[in-house]
Parts: structure tokens; C-alpha cells; sequence
């Protein structure tokens, strides 16, 4: 038998090498009851260099890894006769087709296709969604139902996390990174955000990355890892730390969403200090801007308004945040993060690290207006990042 799966393998390297494969099926697993249903394999052209795109469909979901020509036949030669009895080659002017029977005879037949096929280096992006539901994460999380389907009081926790891989895709798609891209999703709580982000990345585009969760609550850190375990995830992993006290040496991606108060400024900072390309956050509650602003009395007509109160210090907080990014080099953007009905929580900070030569005194003039303005003595990220006048 070994020498038939040599021979179609030897196929298979000819008509990669030639650029003449179109795709390769393999189908019916060895075990009936193998998770892995079937594997697809396609030639793509990524970033001008030709690879092998493999789509492992298992039972409730698909896993797509890209190799090169040698990798693509390793794994082959792995699969067949190991996991699979049957696997076609289509090629651009025959199918070839491997049989193995049960009892481990193997039988190659070729049939002449009669009309030409083209092959298609692209990518069918369009397959692999943003966010699958159907992932197995997704049930473990407790936002689906076993067979996938999102459960009615998920519905608007899923919309927030379509809505966060959307914008995440947009920022991070143009962004050029040299290599495994880190980066630390802190105050990661149950995890949400952070495994849409690795399916995202991962799964949509095909990036290599290293995401550490950081979150101080251990129960959570100690679940978590369990589900990356168990759905062999890589590049994912929760840590158990405060945020204040997390310093990675290399990150080029901060993700801050909701962290408390100015959990978020320690953050950020720690975002700026680490030199991350990419700065994403959702700040929470605003309770160290709006505690100065109340004790400075300045704006008691506002104050006795709560709602209103709660808002200054939002933008307040906020907008001090944005001028210190831009100090420190980003170009800035503030954005709705999802529709006020679904939280009050909706705005999203994001700071995209540049090499625009910055008007420093100007920045730190703005900061200093609004602090007198506001009777504001010192805004948090000032403490733990300091500006320079
Ligand atoms: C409101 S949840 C947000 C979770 C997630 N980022 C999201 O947006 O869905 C905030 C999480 O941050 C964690 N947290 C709060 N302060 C923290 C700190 N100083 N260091 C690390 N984690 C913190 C909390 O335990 C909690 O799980």
C-alpha cells in the first residue's frame, strides 16, 4: 500500500510544484467517529508567496492553517492513510483519486477532465466568518448552545463582540508587524473579547500572534485556560495579574476593554511604554476625574445633574487620555463601540502609533486648559506616564 500512497503523494508534489493543482478533498475518516470530518487543501497566494491553505472541517467548525509545499506533504503523508481513505486531487486537467479499503488496499485512478480548469490562488476569505458561533469556545463560554446557536440572552453580548472583531479587522488589517504579533487584552475578565479577537486573527487572517488575557481574578484565569486547553488553542493564554503590575517586554497590540476606572490609564500606559502599535480601549467608569471635578466645586450648575455630571467626566477623562496618546506619538480616534440600547459603555479609544513629529507644548497647553477649566489637579495617566513640559 505504501507505495501507492508514495506515488500519489509524488503527485500531488509534481502538480504543486507545477502550479497546476486546483485542490485536493480527503475524505472518509478512518475512525467513523474522528471530530475531523474532512480536510481541503488550496493552493493561495499570500503576501506573493505561494501556499497551501488546509480547511480542517471538524464536526462544528473549520480550522484553516496555511504551509508551503514541504509542510503541505508532510502533513499529507500524515493524513493518508492515518486519518483518511479517500482523497482526490483535482488539478487543472485531471482529478486523481487515492482509495484505500478497509482492509488497507490502496487502488489510484485517473480521469481526464474535459474541459481545462483554472487555478485560483485566492483566499476564500468569504468562508471563515468573523465570529463562528458555531466554534466550540462559544459553547464553553456560555454564549451558544452545544449545537452552536446563540442563546437568547447572548444575543446582545454577541452583538458587542461582532461588532469588536469588525472594528478590530479594520484596524488591524492595513497594520504591517514583523513576525508573531503580541499582544495583551487586560482586565480580560470571562474572556469574550479575547477569543473573538484569536479567531479573528487567527482563523480570518491567518496571523500568528501571541495573546496573553490579563485578569486578576484566578477563577477565571484557571476556566479559561481549561477551554484553550482543551480546544488546543494556540497563541492564546490567560495570565493571572493585576494590570498595574503586567509589563510585557514586547507588545505591539494593547486591548483594554472595561477595565475599571483607571485600570484603564495603567493600561494604556503600559501600552505607550511598551511601544504597541495599536491601542484599543473601553474605558468604564470615570471615578477619579469625576471625584476631582466634584471637590474642585467648580461646576457646581452641572454637578447637582448626576446624568450630566457622569457624562463631563466621560469626555473629560477621555479626551485627556486622547491628548496624552497623541503626546506620546498615536493618532487618535474616538468611536461608538456599539449602540447606547446594548451599554452606556460604548466608546472606544483607539491610538495607532505614528512617526508624525508632534506638537508637544501645544498638546500639553490643551491638557493643562481643561484641567483648569474642570478643577481638575491631575489626571491619572499623568501619575503613571509623566509629561515632560
Ligand atoms: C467589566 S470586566 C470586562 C471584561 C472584558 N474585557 C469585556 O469587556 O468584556 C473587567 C474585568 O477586569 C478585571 N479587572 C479589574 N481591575 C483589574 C486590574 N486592576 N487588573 C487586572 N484585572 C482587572 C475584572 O476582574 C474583570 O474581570
Amino acid at each position: 500500500m505504501s507505495e501507492h500512497i508514495d506515488k500519489y503523494l509524488e503527485q500531488v508534489r509534481a502538480s504543486a510544484e507545477q502550479g497546476t493543482m486546483v485542490k485536493m478533498t480527503l475524505s472518509k475518516p478512518v475512525q467513523k467517529h474522528d471530530e475531523l470530518r474532512n480536510l481541503y487543501v488550496k493552493p493561495v497566494l499570500i503576501k506573493e508567496k505561494r501556499l497551501f491553505a488546509f480547511t480542517y472541517r471538524y464536526e462544528r467548525r473549520d480550522e484553516v492553517k496555511n504551509y508551503d509545499a514541504a509542510q503541505m506533504l508532510d502533513v499529507l503523508q500524515a493524513m493518508l492513510p492515518g486519518r483518511f481513505l479517500n482523497a482526490v486531487l483535482f488539478t487543472v486537467s485531471e482529478d486523481v483519486t487515492l482509495l484505500v479499503s478497509s482492509k488497507g488496499k490502496a487502488t489510484i485512478q485517473t480521469k481526464k477532465v474535459q474541459e481545462c480548469r483554472e487555478q485560483n490562488l485566492e483566499h476564500d476569505k468569504q468562508k471563515v466568518r468573523l465570529v463562528n458561533p458555531a466554534n466550540p469556545w462559544w459553547y464553553q463560554l456560555g454564549l451558544t448552545t452545544r449545537e452552536g446557536k446563540i442563546t437568547a440572552d447572548m444575543q446582545h453580548k454577541f452583538k458587542q463582540i461582532y461588532k469588536y472583531a469588525e472594528i478590530v479587522e479594520s484596524l488591524i488589517k492595513p497594520m504591517k508587524f514583523a513576525g508573531i504579533v503580541h499582544i495583551a487584552d487586560m482586565g480580560a475578565g470571562k474572556g469574550y473579547l479575547t477569543f473573538a479577537l484569536h479567531e479573528l486573527l487567527t482563523q480570518r487572517l491567518n496571523m500568528e500572534v501571541d495573546i496573553k488575557g490579563v485578569e486578576i481574578r484566578p477563577d477565571l484565569v484557571l476556566k479559561i485556560n481549561e477551554i484553550i486547553k482543551a480546544d488546543g488553542l494556540k497563541g492564546l493564554a490567560f495570565v493571572e495579574s493585576s494590570i498595574e503590575a503586567y509589563h510585557p517586554e514586547k507588545l505591539d497590540v494593547l486591548i483594554a476593554l472595561h477595565a475599571c476606572n483607571t485600570a484603564t490609564d495603567d493600561a494604556i500606559a503600559s501600552g505607550i511604554k511598551a511601544g504597541a502599535q495599536l491601542i484599543v480601549c473601553a474605558p468604564c467608569c470615570h471615578k477619579q476625574i469625576r471625584q476631582e471635578m466634584e471637590r474642585s466645586g467648580k461646576l457646581d450648575a452641572i454637578t447637582r445633574y448626576g446624568i450630566f455630571m457622569e457624562r463631563q467626566a466621560v469626555m473629560i477623562t477621555d479626551t485627556i487620555r486622547a491628548l496624552i496618546l497623541e503626546y506620546f506619538g498615536y493618532k487618535t480616534q474616538v468611536m461608538e463601540f456599539i449602540e447606547m440600547e446594548h451599554t452606556p459603555k460604548n466608546v472606544l479609544l483607539v491610538g495607532v502609533k505614528t512617526n508624525n513629529k508632534v506638537d508637544k507644548d501645544k498638546i500639553l497647553n490643551s491638557i493643562s486648559e481643561i484641567k483648569q477649566q474642570y478643577g481638575i489637579h491631575e489626571h491619572y495617566l499623568e501619575t503613571v506616564l509623566p509629561l515632560n513640559s
